[in-house]
Parts: C-alpha cells; sequence; structure tokens
C-alpha cells in the first residue's frame, strides 16, 4: 500500500527544501526524496564553504532565460530581505564580501541547518539515500513513485533535482527526464559560470603563468564584467571570466580589457614622452602584474625602451591592451561549473507558482528551470523564490 502524501518534492537542495518548508507549514504533508546520501550537497560546498546565499542586489536583469520576464514574479515576492530575516531569526552571523554579497560568518552548514530546522518545524520528512524508480501520472490525478524505500503517492510532484554541473555532487539531469517524460520541452543545456579553456600558442605562452591574477573586463555578446581574471593551468578563471561564461560560446566573440580604467593609448605616450629609455615591459608592470607584463612583452607585443616606439605603434600596443588578442577554446564543461544554463522551458510554467501548464499538480523550481543567474548569490535567490512560490500553492 502506498504511503500518501499532499506533496512529494524531488531532491533536496536548496529550491526543494525551501519549497518542502512553505507547503508543510500551510498543513500540507510533505515527502522530500533526495537520491543522494546527504541533503544540501551544494549549499555545504558553495561560496568556498560559508554559501553566499542571496545578492541584496538581485534583479531580474542578473538572470538569462530564454523568457527573461519569467523570473519577475517569483523574485518579487520572495526577495533577498525575506531570505535576510530568515537567516537572522536563526542566529546566523554573516557579513557582505563585495557588490551585494551575502556570506556566513562561521559555516554554509548553518544554512542546510537552518533550512533543516525549518522543514522540521513544518513537519516535513526527508528521505536521503532515496532513489526513485518510476514517477507516473494517476488516472483521475495526482501522481505515483516507486522508491527504493517503497512507494508513495502525492496529489502534487515537485521537480526540484537541479542541473547537471558537479556531477559527483548528486547532480543526474532526471529532472530534464521527467520533465521530458510529462511532454515538457527541455531547452539546449550548456556549462554556465565555468572557466574557459586555451589551447595551442595561447595554452602554451600562459601555462606557468598559473595562478597570476588581474582585475580585467570581460566582453561577450553584449555584457560586460569588471573584476578579476585568474590564469590557470588550462586556461582563465575568476569572477570576471566565469560570469563571462554564461554569455559566451566557442565561436563567439570575446573581448578581454586588460586595463579597464585606464586610457592606455595616453599613458603609453606620457611614459615614452617622461621615461624615454624605460622598456615596455618596464612601464607596463606598473599596470599589471610584473610576470603577466613582462610575457605580453616577450609573446605579444615587442620589447623595446618606449623611445623606439613610433605613433601608430604605441596606438597597436594600446589597443592590443584592450582588446587582448586571444581566443578560448571552450570550457571545462560540467565538471567544474556552478551552474547549468537552459533546462526546463519556462514558456510551459506558471512564472507566478512554477506550475506545468500541461500536467495539473507538477512543478518545477531552482536550477532545472531555464533561469540562471549571475555569479555571487543569485541563483541561490532564484532557488529561494522559485521554491517559495510553489511551496505556496503545491
Ligand atoms: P541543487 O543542485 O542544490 O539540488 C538538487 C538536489 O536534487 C540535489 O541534492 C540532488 O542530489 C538531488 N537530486 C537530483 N536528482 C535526483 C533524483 N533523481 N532523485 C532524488 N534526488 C535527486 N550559488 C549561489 O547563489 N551562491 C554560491 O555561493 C554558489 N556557490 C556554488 C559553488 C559551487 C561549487 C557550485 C557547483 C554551485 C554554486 N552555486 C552557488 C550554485 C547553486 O549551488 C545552485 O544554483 C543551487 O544549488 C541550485 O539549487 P537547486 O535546489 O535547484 O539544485
Amino acid at each position: 500500500m502506498a504511503e500518501a502524501f499532499d506533496v512529494v518534492v524531488i531532491g533536496a537542495g536548496a529550491a526543494g527544501l525551501m519549497c518542502a518548508s512553505t507547503a508543510g507549514r500551510r498543513g500540507r504533508r510533505v515527502l522530500v526524496v533526495e537520491h543522494a546520501n546527504k541533503v544540501g550537497k551544494k549549499i555545504l560546498m558553495s561560496g568556498g564553504g560559508r554559501c553566499n546565499f542571496t545578492n541584496t542586489g538581485a534583479t531580474p536583469a542578473n538572470f538569462l532565460s530564454a523568457n527573461p520576464h519569467y523570473c519577475k514574479s517569483a523574485l518579487a515576492r520572495y526577495t533577498p530581505a525575506d531570505f535576510i530575516a530568515m537567516v537572522e531569526r536563526h542566529g546566523i552571523a554573516y557579513h557582505e564580501k563585495e557588490l551585494g554579497q551575502l556570506l556566513c560568518d562561521g559555516s554554509s552548514k548553518q544554512i542546510v541547518r537552518m533550512l533543516l530546522d525549518e522543514c522540521e518545524a513544518a513537519g516535513v520528512r526527508i528521505e536521503a539515500g532515496c532513489s526513485i524508480e518510476d514517477v507516473r501520472a494517476q488516472d483521475g490525478g495526482g501522481f505515483a513513485l516507486r522508491t527504493a524505500r517503497g512507494p508513495f503517492t502525492a496529489a502534487s510532484l515537485v521537480v526540484a533535482s537541479g542541473g547537471l554541473s558537479i556531477p559527483s555532487m548528486g547532480a543526474s539531469g532526471s529532472g530534464y527526464q521527467l520533465a521530458r517524460q510529462f511532454g515538457h520541452t527541455v531547452l539546449p543545456t550548456r556549462a554556465g559560470l565555468v572557466p574557459l579553456t586555451l589551447s595551442g600558442v595561447h595554452s602554451e605562452r600562459l601555462q606557468d603563468l598559473s595562478g597570476v591574477s588581474l582585475p580585467i573586463e570581460a566582453t561577450s555578446n553584449g555584457q560586460s564584467f569588471r573584476n578579476f581574471m585568474l590564469i590557470t593551468h588550462r586556461g582563465l578563471s575568476g569572477p570576471s571570466i566565469l560570469q563571462v561564461s554564461s554569455y559566451w560560446q566557442p565561436g563567439d566573440a570575446l573581448r578581454l580589457d586588460l586595463l579597464p580604467s585606464l586610457d592606455a593609448e595616453a599613458f603609453l605616450r606620457e611614459q615614452r614622452a617622461s621615461r624615454p629609455a624605460a622598456e615596455l615591459k618596464t612601464v607596463l608592470s606598473e599596470q599589471l602584474p610584473k610576470r603577466f607584463a613582462q610575457r605580453l612583452c616577450e609573446a605579444w607585443f615587442s620589447n623595446r625602451p618606449m623611445r623606439q616606439y613610433n605613433d601608430p605603434e604605441l596606438r597597436d600596443v594600446a589597443a592590443q591592451l584592450h582588446h587582448w588578442p586571444i581566443t578560448a577554446s571552450g570550457t571545462e564543461g560540467y565538471r567544474t561549473a556552478e551552474v547549468t544554463l537552459g533546462g526546463v522551458d519556462t514558456r510551459e510554467l506558471s512564472s507566478s507558482s512554477m506550475a506545468s501548464r500541461l500536467v495539473p499538480g507538477l512543478y518545477f523550481i531552482g536550477e532545472v528551470v531555464d533561469v540562471t543567474g549571475w555569479l555571487g548569490g543569485y541563483n541561490f535567490q532564484w532557488a529561494w523564490a522559485s521554491g517559495h512560490a510553489a511551496g505556496e500553492v503545491a
């Protein structure tokens, strides 16, 4: 005999736990089924172990989706202030890192503990280490699930199974399969917030500079991000590169401005006038990390005393500094990506409740949906907001 619940949530991550506690508080009998042995694994590893749990400046403009309007309703009805109020109610100390990013002073374990306490107070049952064998819509409404812990039925089924990033953390892609099973369109997925790889000569020129970091502006497909770039063994990373990676695909133009706060041509002309005997690499070392400036002068420019550069040559060096001629070959992929772009098509979901427009009682929340945030706490804010929206009606 199947045990009956009002709501079954698939996935005990950020969105699933928020949805479960919200629905439980309304008096719904809620079960969360999690196939990993532990709940909230991505929360635990997030923000370097301190969970960047929201961003106070989150607006719909910080999210990518084929339908940029879709996220507006949920984000407006559950705001960063709402989540901060919960964090404060639980006595969790936090701080702002930069640009509105809020992180725990202590550990991301506190956020998982808070969500589990909220679920417990709302009477939610959580089954971790429980794989799902089969999910079916029942004649007459509702859903039947066969799991490793036996059969369950539910009036509402909420899919909160996340995306494909970091498969070792439980990412499975099963949410997309379920969506297709119920007739939903799944838009093509790809890795987002992910390091870019270099190959051939670009890789060879930079490999031994791994660890060097500098502030740049990265631009692709109309979006620019000013922040640090980090050179890695395989390519480029750091916040500016991770951000732009969500807008870039192989073959797209990528502009990396190495001196975004400076008029490089004016600077170089002024240096030529004031210290004509100084070499270009010495001059550039004042604006860029020394080893990086030296490498630019070995591999990209010719290194000479400033007096030996004529005007067109200085203009060319300046142009290359503002638009570094380097081509990324690809990304590191889901193995290291923070998020998955694409997913369940929002045109078939209600923007106020996250409910399927095709199957009554079915909901999709969090990363499995085609809504992806920037780096900096936006993705968790989407998980809380979409989880809350579904939890209020499921
Ligand atoms: P999430 O992936 O959290 O949860 C899905 C759950 O479903 C998982 O527990 C999974 O095991 C389970 N599941 C999957 N298939 C299942 C099945 N068939 N049956 C049962 N269970 C199943 N964001 C941010 O805002 N601030 C940050 O600091 C970071 N930092 C960060 C670091 C790293 C390393 C990564 C990889 C990601 C981040 N992110 C982040 C992104 C953030 O973690 C992500 O957007 C949210 O966790 C998405 O929440 P969901 O609940 O949708 O999925």
